[in-house]
């Protein structure tokens, strides 16, 4: 017996309610509870119609994710919709919160929907690498067609009620408490006379030009295969009988269910929920957050500005001078009203958030009253220690201090004022208002409710916050120089930088790295370059061949010309031609014979790269878990989702063979490929990242 359905009865209706808190996931209990309890209706004298609710904050969230990667235990989801759909009493679906994946298809195998209005509903299983495999690609499309079901399913997006009415994905919108609300509805369908319905029984959609569609979705899924395999599956519904396509449908899950991918992205969705969970925070309250001092009103202090706003929270802005404070000015009302187009906001909110909770000033005093304070001032140590002495002469006792430093040594700056305990870094991304990751770093002697208080922030701000510790570039920057130096030394000996951007674009980077430098502006790498010269390892492989595009005045898309060339009003760029030529100097310069490497080989040094400097960012303690690393790198440095990120890239790969890639890179460079003592004592001890991981959690 489950009692993760229950069974009560109401006249001629009986009722299923699933409760498996926290959203009702289709485990196996739940799986063998609403058989048994639909069982228990059909048998139970008088019944007519059957409800089905959830208990809790959702109707039922889908399949239970934890179980993927196991073997399959009966009863499989499809048969249990496929006998709820059977059934010869009518079956009603009482939808609220969500209803997602298994959820949606089991309210899809009723007869009959209703939802409230806030109720969401949707196919999200091509973000875990699948499609739906419980009838949902044969069921959705005989409700609304291919094309929105092909679109439904191929986002993954979520559907608000109203629109869900819309579609035809459901029958009705009503409010009140859903059991209330479903028992209602079958009252008034025994009432009337109502049919079962069979979604199965209906036509299947009129055909579409498939092949067109499955080119266009795998081109926009960058390599992601389950959205356009998902294309397919709402093919057989429109080519095959309903059990056929059901059968057709469940091999494409089957087989989608062995991929890396399907691995990759269950990866990404714990380690997401995983990354603000440290021990060190548990029971820890954060401080106050509800007005918040921004320091330089640049790129990132006008976008930090805006995120902030846009939280609810106040915001006072200092800048140097009255032009450079007008620019601010400008700045955040230029992001909030992208905000106000979007639809994010309304003018009336606009004008609130620009008119009364922004104050731009130039006097530190009107930061008395702030409950925390974050510096984005030039990249330049004596600037900002000038600045942190401002703010310890005027925060209040408790006001939190932090960097938004890209690089610097946060406990240098901590140790430039009097109350090193309330400093941190907060690492935003440009465009701070956009990009979903936080680095918060934590210096020796920051306070855990300080920490607490920039999970807090980040929180509220709606990023992904990842704890990092203190080094040169915290985790994403210093990983992000190692990997950057790989390709610098694959272009050295024979790698075209065109060659390696499609590469890596085909391995699933949304941009070349290439061509990410060049939207970037090369006048920062060259002014990096400049800084780091004279502490250079006399071993260092650093390519200067783009230093001499920069020294004619070529910084990329801003001024037309970088590694490709930029025509006006055209999005990309087309290779430049100097390119070669300034690569073909050096070599020549260097004494370097260029080679020829494939594809392949330019993503494995790449990815090997990263995932060394990654191992030593991990076993410095300088990120806690190597998910804390995946996630830094899915969040604000693109890595494709399907690949989990860089960890369990390796993971994947299996360790051993990370390990001898990098040793056999290190016979021609020993200097760059060392590889990381964590790597070589995992794979000595026949350990794995996510070992690390779940003992972490454990
Ligand atoms: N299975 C198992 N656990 C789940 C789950 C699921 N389907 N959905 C959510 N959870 C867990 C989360 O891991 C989290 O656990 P934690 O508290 O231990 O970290 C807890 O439920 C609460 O989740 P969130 O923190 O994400 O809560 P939110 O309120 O922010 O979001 C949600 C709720 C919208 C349901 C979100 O969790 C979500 O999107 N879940 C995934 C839904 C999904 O992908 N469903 C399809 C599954 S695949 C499928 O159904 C296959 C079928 O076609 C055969
Ligand atoms: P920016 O040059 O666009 O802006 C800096 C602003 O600070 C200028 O408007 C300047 O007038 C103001 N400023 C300088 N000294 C000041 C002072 N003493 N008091 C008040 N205002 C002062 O620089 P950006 O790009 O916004 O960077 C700021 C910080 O953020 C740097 O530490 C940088 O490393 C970091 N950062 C930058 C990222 C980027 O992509 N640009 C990403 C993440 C961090």
């Amino acid at each position: 017996m489950s009692d993760k359905v229950a069974y009560s009865r109401h006249g001629e209706i009986a009722v299923l309610r699933v409760q498996n808190p926290p959203v009702n996931a289709l485990s196996q209990e739940v799986r063998a509870g609403l058989l048994e309890k639909l069982m228990q209706a059909e048998a139970d004298e008088g019944v007519k119609a059957v409800v089905i609710v959830g208990e809790g904050r959702a109707f039922i969230a889908g399949a239970d994710i934890k179980e993927f990667g196991k073997p399959p235990q009966e009863p499989w989801l499809p048969d249990v919709c496929n006998r709820i759909e059977a059934s010869p009493l009518i079956v009603v679906a009482s939808m609220h919160g969500v209803s997602l994946g298994g959820g949606l298809e089991v309210a899809l195998s009723a007869h009959y929907r209703v939802a409230q209005p806030s109720a969401r509903v949707g196919l999200p299983e091509v973000h875990l690498g699948l499609l739906p495999g419980a009838g949902g690609t044969q069921r959705l499309p005989r409700l609304t067609g291919a094309e929105k079901a092909i679109d439904v399913i191929t986002t993954g997006r979520h559907i608000k009620a109203a629109a869900a009415l819309e579609l035809g994905i459901i029958d009705k919108v009503s409010e009140g408490d859903p059991e209330a609300v479903g028992l209602a509805y079958a009252q008034d369908l025994l009432d009337t006379g109502a049919e079962r319905r069979p979604v199965s029984e209906l036509p299947g959609p009129d055909p579409i030009d498939w092949d067109a569609t499955y080119d266009a979705v795998l081109k926009k899924g960058r390599g992601q295969i389950s959205p356009a395999q998902a294309v397919r599956a709402v093919q057989a519904s429109a080519e095959m009988p309903f059990d056929e396509g059901l059968k057709a449908e469940r091999k494409m899950f089957m087989d989608l269910m062995q991929t890396d991918q399907r691995q990759g992205m269950i990866h990404a969705f714990f380690s997401e929920r995983a990354v603000s969970n440290l021990p060190e925070l548990k029971g820890v309250e954060p401080r106050a957050l509800q007005s918040i001092g921004v320091i330089g009103g640049g790129t990132m202090g006008a976008g930090i500005a805006t995120a902030c706003l846009l939280a609810g929270m106040n915001v006072v802005l200092i800048e140097m001078s009255d032009d450079a404070a007008a620019a601010a000015k400008e700045r955040i009302a230029g992001n909030l009203s992208g905000a106000l187009k979007r639809g994010k906001i309304s003018q009336e909110k606009y004008d609130k958030l620009l008119g009364v909770a922004l104050e731009v000033s130039q006097n530190y005093d009107s930061l008395k009253d702030v409950d925390l304070v974050i510096e984005a001032v030039f990249e330049d140590m004596g600037v900002k220690k000038e600045v942190f002495g401002k703010l310890d002469a005027v925060c209040k006792p408790g006001c939190v201090l932090a960097s938004n430093t890209s690089y610097l040594d946060v406990d240098e700056i901590a140790a430039s004022t009097s109350r090193p305990e309330d400093v941190i870094g907060l690492h935003f991304f440009s465009p701070a208002h956009v990009m979903k990751l936080l680095e918060v770093v934590v210096a020796d002697k920051t306070a855990t409710d300080v920490t607490a208080t920039g999970f807090a922030l980040g929180k509220a701000l709606g990023k992904v916050c990842v704890r990092a510790g203190v080094c040169d570039g915290f985790i994403g920057n210093r990983i992000l120089a190692h990997y950057r130096d790989a390709l610098g030394h694959l272009v050295l000996d024979g790698a075209s930088p065109f060659q390696i951007d499609s590469a890596l674009v085909d391995f699933g980077l949304a941009m070349g790295p290439h061509a990410v430098s060049d939207l970037a502006g090369l006048d920062i790498g060259w002014a990096t370059r400049k800084r780091k010269a004279p502490h250079r390892h006399p071993e260092e492989r650093i390519p200067t061949y783009i230093d001499r595009l920069c020294e004619q005045g070529h910084f990329g898309q801003k001024t037309g010309e970088g590694y490709y060339i930029y025509e006006k009003g055209k999005r990309g760029g087309t290779p430049n031609p100097k390119i070669p030529e300034l690569i073909k100097a050096e070599q020549e310069e260097l004494g370097i014979t260029p080679r020829d490497f494939s594809d392949e080989e330019i993503v494995r040094r790449y990815m090997c790269a990263m995932v060394n400097e990654a191992a030593k960012v991990v076993g410095e303690g300088i990120a806690k878990r190597p998910l804390d690393v995946d996630m830094v790198l899915l969040f604000g440095y693109g890595f494709p989702r399907y690949w989990g990120g860089p960890m369990k890239w390796a993971d994947i790969q299996g360790l051993p063979k990370v390990l001898e890639w990098i040793r056999s890179y290190a016979e021609e460079d020993a200097w760059f490929w060392q590889p990381a003592p964590l790597l070589e004592k995992l794979v000595a001890e026949g350990r794995t990242f996510d070992d690390l991981n779940k003992e972490a959690s454990a």
